[in-house]
């Protein structure tokens, strides 16, 4: 039987304004003159070299012949098949010169550099972001004459020898992180290559393939700016007197709102946590922030949305269907763990940590989720994190513990970015006991998103039909057996 989405006694108003899953439409219209204080990458563009350049042997072969890449939305896209079935689309030459390029890059004698192995697969790396955890980070393109043809794209390589040892290296010392980066790429591939959710606020795969020492996870360029980075640029400019608290207020409920419904999708409908959402792992599309030149106001780009990224230390729990929607409890003593319940200790980012996963206790992986959405929306709204340690002799978390954020937010002059219903949300995320925090569903329900809820809450709900309906047919035919589900420590 499917389970009931919403409950009863939710007061839904039939009155509102039902559309397509258009967020912009919400994201109500600003008078501006555009003179972006963040400038676009320019996307395809490129000052044409005043030189003719006699181009490289590797570039004439790939004039020649161009390379198709893998293509994410063949119902045959399989990451860990190096023989993929967009070969059967190739001619033989082409199959000959891709497979002898395989052979060279598996040859561990060979060392082939990142250049070559992307090549093979169609892409290019144009820019490094930054290291990672396990290796780095890369603004790339798709080549040109591949299915994908000059799409912006991020490279994520992470090195064998520090996945398999689950280390990283960092200031020369060994750190233990349970990142595995097959395991992102088979989530990131059921989370969007063969079920999506609305408003695609998730970071599409494109590709996932390995060289002989790496990995290398292909997905669809987000944005160019992290959250962090946005949020703090828009705090600058509030405190400037530049942006209007109530444009701010605005934006931080559009962003919010994409990640809530975003998180609703994958915590109902997929069984999945992400266990590491910061707003450094949400990234910024046209971020821009727009001047007025009268008055030197700056207001925010109507075109701006978010994408979550960084799904390395997600998780998706394998739920009987009949306790689909039940909360349990970790029983101590026959050592029985409830649906979403996470018993190992996660290397994810320490301001974020829930109190049960700062305690190292058995923790439930949705909630983990919503106390780091706490947190998000916390920064978002005040510029500030709401505790510095999570430790009573600290102001901020001891305010957070006795729920008087509010009080905390006057102390730091904060009040004109507040209001009631935001405060009323963040209590209802940053409440330190698990089991009275909000769940997703009580998030998209507050108050504060009302206008989103009203406008899309038949599309959540026949999402999550929808979505429910597929899972059981892909799990009658087996077609969810490959996923990596959780498996208790
Ligand atoms: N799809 C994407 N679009 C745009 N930027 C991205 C994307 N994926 C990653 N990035 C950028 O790269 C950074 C690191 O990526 P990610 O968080 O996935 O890697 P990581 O291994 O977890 O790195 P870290 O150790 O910094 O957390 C992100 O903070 C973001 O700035
Ligand atoms: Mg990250």
């Amino acid at each position: 039987m499917m389970p009931t989405v919403f409950k009863e006694d939710f007061n839904y108003d039939e009155s509102a304004v039902k559309s397509d899953w258009n967020w912009n439409k919400l994201f109500v219209p600003i008078n501006q003159k555009i003179s972006p204080m963040i400038p676009h990458e320019p996307d395809d563009f490129k000052y044409g070299s005043p030189f003719k350049t006699k181009p490289n042997h590797q570039q004439q072969q790939q004039k020649q012949k161009p390379i198709p890449a893998l293509n994410p939305n063949a119902a045959s896209f399989k990451m860990f098949e190096q023989k993929t079935d967009t070969e059967t689309a190739m001619n033989s030459k082409e199959k000959h010169s891709k497979r002898h390029a395989k052979k060279h890059a598996k040859n561990p004698r060979n060392t082939v550099s990142d250049d070559a192995i992307l090549a093979i697969h169609g892409f290019k790396k144009t820019k490094k972001i930054k290291d990672s955890l396990q290796g780095e980070i890369y603004e790339g393109r798709s080549l040109k004459g591949s299915k994908l043809s000059r799409r912006r794209v991020i490279i994520k390589k992470t090195l064998k020898s520090l996945q398999k040892q689950g280390i990283s290296i960092q200031d020369g010392m060994n750190i233990v992180v349970d990142e595995n980066i097959i395991k992102e790429a088979v989530i990131l591939s059921h989370l969007t290559v063969d079920n999506q959710s609305m408003g695609s606020a998730i970071c599409k795969l494109l590709a996932f393939f390995e060289s002989s020492d790496a990995y290398y996870i292909i997905m669809e360029h987000g944005g160019n700016i992290t959250l962090k980075e946005f949020v703090d640029i828009a705090h600058e400019h509030i405190k400037n007197g530049k942006l209007k608290a109530s444009v701010w207020k605005k934006t931080c409920k559009y962003i919010g709102w994409q990640i809530a419904a975003t998180l609703y999708w994958m915590h109902q409908d997929m069984n999945c946590a992400h266990l590491d959402l910061t707003l450094e792992n949400i990234v910024i599309n046209r971020g821009n922030f727009i001047e007025n030149e009268q008055d030197g106001t700056v207001t925010v780009d109507r075109g701006i949305s978010c994408k979550i990224c960084d799904f390395g230390l997600a998780e998706i729990f394998k739920i009987d269907g009949n306790k689909l929607k039940k909360y349990f409890e970790y029983d101590v003593d026959e050592e029985i763990l409830g649906a979403f319940h996470v018993n190992s200790k996660y290397a994810m980012s320490g301001s974020y940590k829930s109190p049960q996963i700062f305690a190292e206790e058995v923790f439930d992986g949705r909630k983990a989720d919503i106390w780091s959405l706490g947190i998000i929306l916390f920064y978002m709204s005040f510029g500030i994190y709401p505790y510095q340690r999570q430790s009573v002799n600290d102001c901020g978390y001891w305010s957070v513990k006795h729920s008087q954020i509010n009080l905390f937010c006057d102390m730091q002059h904060l009040s004109h970015l507040n209001s009631n219903k935001l405060m009323v949300l963040i209590h209802g995320c940053l409440c330190c006991r698990e089991s009275e925090r909000f769940e997703i569903e009580d998030v998209i329900k507050a108050l504060w998103f009302k206008t989103y809820f009203n406008r899309y809450t038949d599309k959540i709900k026949q999402q999550s039909e929808m979505q429910l309906n597929k899972n059981i047919v892909a799990n009658n035919e087996c077609k969810l057996d490959h996923i990596p589900y959780y498996k208790p420590q």
